[in-house]
C-alpha cells in the first residue's frame, strides 16, 4: 500500500482530523511516510481562519505540484480541511494537478477517494457537502504517525460547527453549523484513550460552552447513542449545563489525570463552570478564553455577545475559585473601525487582567464574512504596529509573572522531549506551563514534582524535586 504524508496548518481541532484521517488510512495498510519528499500521497489538512494560513497552503501545494509534475507524476496530492470546504472545485481550477478535494465533514471518506484515485476508477475528486452524523465518524486516534499507546496527552473533538457567527469570522461557513456529540460517545472515546495510556484529554470544539445546545442527527444511528428522551431528561438537571455534566462523566474516568479544554465563549461561561474548577480534581487549573477586543463598542461590532465588565467578572470568578489559574486568550488587532481609543481600551484591560499568555492576531479579511465589508478598514502597516505595541505589553507581563515562580514547586505532566533541546525532557504544569528538565525518556507520561530554577519567555525550568 501507497505511503502517505499528512501536514497540518492551524488548530488543535485541525491537528485531532489528521490524526483520525491517519488513523483510517493506516488501518486500511497505508504506511506513514517520514517526509513529503518520500510519500506516495501527500495531504495538506488547512486553515482558513486568516489569510496568511490559506497563502501557506497554497504556496506549499504550488511547489509540491511542480515537484509532481517534473519527478514523481505518480503522486497523488490533496487539500483537506476548512479551505478545501470554503473554495473546493476552485482549488484544482487553479492546481489542475491537485487530485483530491476533501471538506471538514468528509474526513471519513479519504481512504475511500485515494482508493478510487489510486485505482484509476476517478481522475479527481472534490467533496465539501454537509453530511449528518459528520461530527460522530472520526473517533480511530493516531499521534505524531506513532501508534496511540505512546501518547500521554490525547485530544478529543466533543462538537463540530460554530452558530456565533462573529463578524470576523470564516468558521461558521468552514465547520458548519454547531452539532455536538453525546456524552455517552465522548466518554466511550476518551475510555479507550486511557487504556492506551492517555494520562490528559483536551476535549475540543469551536465553543465549548455551547456543548450540547444542539445535538448530533447520530441519534438516529444505531448502537452510537443513547435515545435522545434519555438525554434529554438527564440533561435537564437544573442549573447545569451540559458541558459541565460531561465534564463531571469524563473526570470519572479511572487512570486519566487531567482533563483541559478549549474554547469556552465568554456569553455562555456559566457559575458552574466556575465552580467546577473547584469540584472537579482532574480538571486542570488552566483557562483559554477568547477576548478578541477590549472595547465595548467593538466587542458590538464583532457580534461577541458580552462586554469588557462581563469578561473581567468571569476571571475574577475564577481566579477567586482557583488562585494562580493560569489564563490565555486571543486578541484580535485592527478591527475595521477600531480607534487609537478602542485599541487602548484592549492595552490597559490587558494591563489589568495580566494574562500568562496572549495569541495576537492581526485582523484579516474573510470572505462572505460581514467584518470583509466593513467601513474602516485599517492598513496593514498600523495593524502592524498595533501588533507590536499588545505584544510588547503581553510578553512583559508575562516575563514579569514567570519570573514570580522561580523557587515554587509545582507538579508536571510529562510529555516527551523538549522541542527546542532534545537532550531535555518537558512537561506542562496544571496552570499550562511549559516546563523544561533534564530527564530521560522514563520519565515520560509520568505525573512529577519539579522546583522551578528559572523562567524564560513562556518556558520556565526546573530540577525533579525530591520530597521532604
Ligand atoms: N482575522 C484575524 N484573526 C482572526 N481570528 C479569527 N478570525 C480572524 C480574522 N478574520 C482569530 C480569533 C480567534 C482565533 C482562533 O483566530 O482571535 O479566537
Amino acid at each position: 500500500m501507497p505511503s502517505v504524508y499528512i501536514k497540518t496548518y492551524g488548530c488543535q481541532m485541525n491537528e485531532r482530523d489528521s490524526e483520525a484521517v491517519a488513523a483510517q488510512l493506516v488501518a486500511k495498510g497505508y504506511t506513514l511516510a517520514q517526509s513529503e519528499h518520500v510519500a506516495e500521497v501527500i495531504l495538506l489538512n488547512t486553515c482558513s481562519v486568516r489569510d496568511l494560513a490559506e497563502q501557506k497552503a497554497l504556496h506549499k501545494m504550488e511547489n509540491l505540484a511542480a515537484d509532481v509534475r517534473r519527478n514523481r507524476p505518480n503522486v497523488v496530492l490533496g487539500f483537506l480541511g476548512c479551505m478545501a470546504q470554503s473554495r473546493g472545485r476552485e482549488l484544482i481550477d487553479r492546481l489542475p494537478n491537485v487530485d483530491l478535494v476533501i471538506g471538514t465533514q468528509k474526513f471519513h471518506r479519504t481512504a475511500d477517494y485515494l482508493d478510487d484515485i489510486i485505482a484509476g476508477r476517478r481522475d479527481q475528486v472534490v467533496d465539501v457537502e454537509e453530511e449528518k452524523g459528520s461530527e460522530a465518524t472520526l473517533r480511530e486516534h493516531l499521534f505524531n504517525g506513532k501508534p496511540a499507546d505512546r501518547s500521554v496527552t490525547a485530544f478529543v473533538s466533543i462538537m463540530q460547527g460554530c452558530n456565533q457567527y462573529c463578524t470576523f469570522c470564516i468558521v461558521p461557513y468552514t465547520r458548519g453549523a454547531e452539532r455536538s456529540r453525546t456524552i455517552t460517545d465522548i466518554v466511550a472515546e476518551c475510555r479507550e484513550l486511557v487504556g492506551r495510556g492517555a494520562k490528559e484529554i483536551t476535549l475540543l470544539g469551536q465553543i465549548v460552552t455551547s456543548y450540547g445546545k444542539r445535538w448530533s442527527s447520530s441519534f438516529s444511528l444505531p448502537g452510537t447513542s443513547p435515545s435522545p428522551d434519555k438525554l434529554k431528561l438527564e440533561l435537564q438537571r437544573p442549573g447545569k449545563s451540559a458541558f459541565v455534566q460531561l465534564l463531571e462523566a469524563v473526570n470519572e474516568l479511572e487512570g486519566l489525570e487531567r482533563i483541559r479544554f478549549t474554547s469556552p465563549h465568554p456569553k455562555g461561561y456559566g457559575d458552574d463552570l466556575v465552580e467546577a474548577y473547584a469540584r472537579l480534581p482532574k480538571l486542570c487549573e488552566s483557562a483559554h478564553l477568547p477576548l478578541q477586543s477590549g472595547s465595548d463598542r467593538l466587542l458590538k461590532l464583532m457580534h461577541r455577545g458580552y462586554t469588557r465588565e462581563r469578561f473581567v467578572g468571569i476571571i475574577e470568578k475564577l481566579r477567586r475559585s482557583k488562585p494562580g489559574i493560569g489564563i490565555s486568550t486571543d486578541i484580535i488587532v485592527g478591527f475595521p473601525g477600531e480607534t487609537e481609543e478602542d485599541f487602548e481600551q484592549t492595552l490597559s484591560l490587558a494591563r489589568e487582567i495580566e494574562f500568562d499568555q496572549a495569541y495576537i492576531f492581526k485582523y484579516s479579511q474573510r470572505r462572505d464574512t460581514p467584518a470583509a465589508d466593513m467601513p474602516g478598514q485599517l492598513s496593514t502597516e498600523m495593524k502592524e504596529e498595533r501588533n507590536e505595541r499588545l505584544l510588547r505589553l503581553v510578553n512583559e507581563i508575562a516575563d514579569r509573572n514567570y519570573k514570580k515562580l522561580v523557587g515554587s514547586q509545582t507538579q508536571i505532566l510529562v510529555e516527551g522531549l523538549s522541542k527546542k533541546n532534545s537532550a531535555r525532557m518537558m512537561g506542562r504544569t496544571r496552570c499550562n506551563k511549559i516546563v523544561v528538565f533534564d530527564g530521560s525518556d522514563r520519565h515520560r507520561s509520568e505525573l512529577m514534582d519539579v522546583k522551578i530554577t528559572r523562567a524564560g519567555l513562556f518556558t520556565l525550568y526546573g530540577d525533579p524535586a525530591i520530597l521532604e
